[in-house]
């Protein structure tokens, strides 16, 4: 499946106001995938790496891909969505990224990313694996009242910031699953791989 979460009429719209991108983020992910996402032990072994284009990704927006089964969600974080990291970390079960299994070791870093403002992570809550829903505005969120953007699963209320790191205190035992990938150039991603082929 090639690109399938970026709706244009919808980023028109969010060209007007800012006030909304965080909301609008939620409705791009939520449309294309059902909730509880199990991909079959085939779809995870099998499937050649995806090339996603960012060309059009514009500023607190997400676009989902699919690899392997799974949804993979790359996103364009804002400048005060990536201030707000370092002050989660006293609240966050794993701030540094030490579970080796989660990212790879290129995205073992502040913003578990190869750049700052794009990240790359799989779109499965590490709990039971429903698909957590993007809340990219920084408020207060019946959920939590310190919001200061992130991902939020509806299935057992598990809360992650805008790295995919899992807050202390929810069911989800790790931080999102950061795939494999490498920039093609400015504007595309490949996903599924850590560097280009030889
Ligand atoms: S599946 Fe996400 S909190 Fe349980």
């Amino acid at each position: 499946m090639a690109n399938d979460g970026v709706d244009l009429g919808r980023r028109r719209f969010l060209t007007a106001t800012t006030a909304v991108v965080g909301g609008v983020g939620v409705a791009v992910a939520a449309i294309p995938f059902i909730k509880s996402w199990q991909p079959s032990a085939r779809a995870k072994t099998s499937g050649a790496p995806v090339e996603a284009d960012i060309s059009k990704l514009e500023l607190g927006q997400m676009v989902t891909y699919e690899w392997r089964g799974q949804p993979i969600w790359i996103i364009h974080r804002t400048k005060p969505q990536l201030d707000a990291l370092p002050s989660q970390d006293s609240r966050l079960r794993d701030p540094s990224s030490s579970v080796e299994t989660q990212q790879p070791t290129y995205a073992v870093n502040e913003y578990r990313s190869r750049k700052p403002e794009l990240l790359v992570l799989v779109g499965i809550c590490t709990h039971l694996g429903c698909s957590p829903k993007m809340h990219g505005e920084l408020k207060p969120e019946p959920f939590d009242p310190e919001w200061k953007g992130g991902f939020f699963c509806p299935c057992h209320k598990s809360r992650f910031d805008m790295a995919g790191r899992v807050y202390d205190g929810v069911p989800a035992p790790t931080n999102l699953v950061v795939p494999p990938y490498y920039f093609v150039d400015d504007t595309h991603i490949m996903i599924g791989l850590n560097e280009r082929a030889a």
